[in-house]
């Protein structure tokens, strides 16, 4: 089965064809990075303007790149949400009137499920599995049955991991996205600086917590500020991303242990950092678990994740969506 997916939830206007879930015949990407850079984050209304500018190009590039006409696909699927409310509405509604006009089924897909199904892609990784989520918009552990049974072990109680790194980057004076910024500036540092590492764990859940840590970052930057002093923000740096990713894998070895499972797969874009890949496989290492995450251009956003959890969706027997679908800032995390 060959689907066409679509995803336009933040700044990242992407196209891709996937076959049966887990083969990427395409994946066009259209990033506004460039445009949003100078505003320290992403601007809204810039990327949905931006987005109705290059769907069409993005599509169209994705069918020619895999070598796909109307007839070779089965089904067009598209992000419906969670992000700015204003891009998923183009990638929805373009997403509709091509499913229409092509006489395909339309199958809306969660972002989060997304990011969870890279993991799919090029790899034989099944559940059971416990999903570490860190992205821009969501920090979680979850627990996936099976492919459309998923269970939340715990999230974020304020910020998500990768907003604090957006954040940690801003007052250190580095460019949007902040998370490759931190992570290359904290490879010159040393984590010599105590910070804040709050876990929560309970009988019942398992929660995280970022803005104290973002908190601590900023206060820390400013005093040094007002002391006249020298920033030592490469240690600023690496210390940040010490206590941000530690939580992250200490939060994944409760959910293993409380699971029984064996196996964790790491989604989202602060999946593509090189210390917690590090980290957490050096944990499972020593624990005995087997570690995946998806290759470096499927960690943040793209329209492959899309088209990988859409197969799934179907193949589980999910309905596909009618023209009425509309977008919605958040979803469910399971
Ligand atoms: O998954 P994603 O592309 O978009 C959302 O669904 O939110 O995640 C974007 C987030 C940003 O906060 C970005 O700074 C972070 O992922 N990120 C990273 C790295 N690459 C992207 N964080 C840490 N290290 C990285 N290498
Ligand atoms: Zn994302």
């Amino acid at each position: 089965m060959k689907i066409l997916a679509i995803e336009s939830s933040c700044d990242e206007t992407a196209a891709a064809v996937v076959e049966n879930g887990r083969r990427v015949l395409s994946n066009a990407v259209a990033s506004q990075i460039e445009i949003h850079r100078r505003f320290g984050g992403v601007v809204p209304e810039i990327a949905s303007r931006n987005h109705t500018l290059s769907i069409e190009g993005v599509v169209k590039k994705a069918l020619d790149d895999a070598g796909c006409a109307r007839d070779d696909i089965d089904a067009v699927a598209v992000t419906y949400g969670a992000g700015l409310l204003g891009a998923l509405l183009v990638g929805v509604n373009f997403a509709k009137g091509l499913a229409y006009a092509w006489g395909k089924p339309l199958y809306a897909v969660s972002h989060i499920r997304g990011h969870i199904a890279a993991n799919y892609i090029d790899s034989d990784l099944e559940p059971p599995y416990v999903c570490l989520l860190a992205s821009g918009g969501h920090t979680a552990v979850l627990e996936v049955r099976g492919y459309r049974d998923l269970h939340s072990l715990g999230q974020s109680r304020d910020d998500a991991a990768g907003e604090a790194f957006d954040k940690a980057a801003r007052v250190l004076g580095l460019s949007y996205p902040g998370g490759p910024e931190i992570e290359k500036l904290a490879r010159e540092g040393k984590p010599s600086l105590a910070m804040p590492r709050p876990v929560f764990k309970r009988d019942d859940a398992i929660w995280f917590s970022y803005s104290g840590l973002k908190t601590f970052v900023v206060n820390l930057v400013h005093n040094y500020e007002q002391r006249g002093e020298d920033i030592p923000r490469a240690d600023i740096a690496a210390s940040f991303q010490s206590a941000a990713v530690e939580q992250l894998v200490d939060a994944a070895e409760t959910a293993l242990a409380r699971t029984g499972l064996d196996t964790v797969a790491v989604a989202g874009g602060v999946s593509a950092n090189a210390y917690l890949r590090a980290r957490i496989k050096e944990r499972g290492e020593a624990n005995g678990w087997k570690v995946r995450y998806p290759s470096l251009r499927y960690c943040t956003d793209n329209a492959a994740m899309i088209g990988a959890a859409a197969y799934f969706e179907i193949a589980g027997g999910a309905a596909p969506a009618s023209l009425t679908l509309d977008a919605a800032a958040t979803v469910p995390l399971s």
